[in-house]
């Protein structure tokens, strides 16, 4: 469904920095892949790539077998920081009415899916206030709800749940597995949260740090759902990840065998 190839980013003109270098990842339709990596490493680079905002310096990026040329139908983007997504003159009913009608969806629907969208975030009550009236963790749980009413073939989410108090994101956690299992999207997310990704995805990528990140491991969970944080098969996969992305702490932690 994606497939990254020799995907290299460099930003600026005079001052240049090399954000990615090299970055192969492939996604199947259907699967959920967590990208996980320390702060300023690239992973919303990577994603607004896939996503078609940004353009590659070297190599490329295929949706479906097709290069990635722009943003496209097909794809949904949950950008890292909600408010600079959100439609200020639109109520939250209205924001999501927008993005359905953006994306070509039959006007019939608009109204159940707004509503069962609401209603998954919890949102429902709020549907006829604007987006300044929401506290923060409303209008992050807003962009969730649009994104999940239009039910694209592939979810591109930055730190989606990162602005949300913990209960909610447990909450939020729940709601995107069982809408993942009922719609079969595939899924890329990024978390910097080793238990977070261990909950959600069937495997967890995790990139380097920059200038000239890549993907330095890419772990299968392999952990049935639904999955039990007090699983031990849980605390074993945490600690080999944490050994992954912090080998100079290593030592000081037990090594499971
Ligand atoms: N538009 C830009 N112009 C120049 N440099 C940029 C730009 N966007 C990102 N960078 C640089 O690229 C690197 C990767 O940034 P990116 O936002 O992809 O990191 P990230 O892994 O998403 O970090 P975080 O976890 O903090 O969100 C950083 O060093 C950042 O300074
Ligand atoms: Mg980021």
């Amino acid at each position: 469904m994606i497939e990254v190839r020799q995907l290299g980013k460099v930003y600026g003109q005079t001052e240049r920095y090399l954000a990615l270098a090299d970055v192969n990842l492939h996604v199947a339709a259907g699967e959920f892949v967590c990208l996980l990596g320390p702060s300023g490493c690239g992973k919303s680079t990577l994603l607004h790539l896939v996503a078609g905002f940004e353009t590659p310096t070297t190599g490329q990026v295929l949706a479906d077998g097709r290069p990635v040329r722009g943003p496209g139908r097909d794809r949904v983007m949950l950008f890292q920081d909600a408010g600079a997504a959100l439609l200020p003159w639109q109520t939250v009913a209205e924001n999501i009415g927008f993005a359905l009608r953006a994306r070509g969806i039959a006007r019939q629907e608009w109204a159940e899916r707004t509503d069962r969208a609401l209603a998954d975030v919890d949102l429902l009550a709020h549907r006829g206030k604007f987006p300044s009236q929401l506290s923060g963790g409303m209008r992050q749980r807003l962009q969730i709800a649009r994104a999940l009413a239009v039910e694209p073939k592939v979810l591109l989410m930055d730190e989606p749940f990162g602005a949300l108090d913990a209960i909610t994101r447990r909450r939020m956690h729940v709601v995107l597995l069982d809408i993942w299992q009922r719609t079969r999207q595939t899924i890329l997310f990024v978390t910097h949260d080793i238990a977070e990704a261990l909950i959600l995805a069937d495997r967890i990528c995790i990139m380097s740090v920059g200038p000239g990140s890549a993907i330095s491991h890419d772990i299968v969970v392999g952990i049935d759902r639904p999955r039990d944080l007090a699983d031990p098969a849980f605390a074993i996969k945490a600690r080999e990840i944490e050994a992954e992305l912090m080998p100079d702490l290593a030592p000081a932690m037990p090594r499971s065998a």
